[in-house]
């Protein structure tokens, strides 16, 4: 039989597994869905992220996004990816459009795109309307890019903006 000191013990470490889980719950992770049905984009932590890109995965939050706005000559970083894996392309040298549409003005394609969440979730997993999924868990190729990268785009994007209204992004 179970003496009265073990189930206090049991219930005691029960408690404590219990008081640990919950914080993990509540913060475990961005719950990133595709643009193209709404259907949960599976884009895990991996060895290689920054801390950055950790964090960004865990609270949907992109720490680059202030930090650039802050500083326009570590915004640059952005850019430069921008133009190193041919976004350019479609998008214009400056992001204000060219074959595509510009993305630094306030006409968004998804409403979804005034938080960095949306936008990320339109790069990383594509659209149904002309852009294919960049990032390299989605395309499964690890030349194409990783979440660091994504969000030092998304950071200079937001640096570059061009349109009206307020910027939600940066509350
Ligand atoms: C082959 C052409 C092409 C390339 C290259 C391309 N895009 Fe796009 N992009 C598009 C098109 C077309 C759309 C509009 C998609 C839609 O409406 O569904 C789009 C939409 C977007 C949007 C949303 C625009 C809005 O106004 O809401 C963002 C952000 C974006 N692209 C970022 C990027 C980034 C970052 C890269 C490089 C990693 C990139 N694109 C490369 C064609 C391209």
């Amino acid at each position: 039989m179970f003496s009265n000191k073990a189930v206090k013990a049991t219930l005691f470490v029960s408690m404590l597994m219990l008081a640990g889980l919950m914080p993990l719950q509540a913060s475990a992770a961005c719950n990133l869905v595709s643009t193209k049905d709404n259907s949960p984009l599976n884009i895990k932590i991996v060895d290689s992220d920054t801390p950055e890109a950790k964090e960004f995965l865990t609270t949907c939050i992109n720490p680059y996004t202030k930090l650039y706005a802050a500083d326009p000559e570590k915004a640059k970083a952005g850019k430069r990816k921008f133009g190193y894996y041919s976004c350019t392309q479609c998008h214009g040298g400056n992001a204000g459009g060219q074959t595509a549409v510009s993305i630094i003005d306030e006409r968004w394609q998804y409403a979804k795109h005034d938080t960095d969440k949306g936008l990320f979730e339109t790069i990383a997993g594509g659209t149904n309307m002309g852009m294919m999924g960049w990032h390299q868990q989605v395309a499964n190729n690890p030349d194409m890019v990783p979440t660091d990268d994504i969000l030092k785009i998304i950071g200079w994007l937001r640096a570059s903006y061009q349109g009206g209204g307020d910027k939600p992004w940066l509350k």
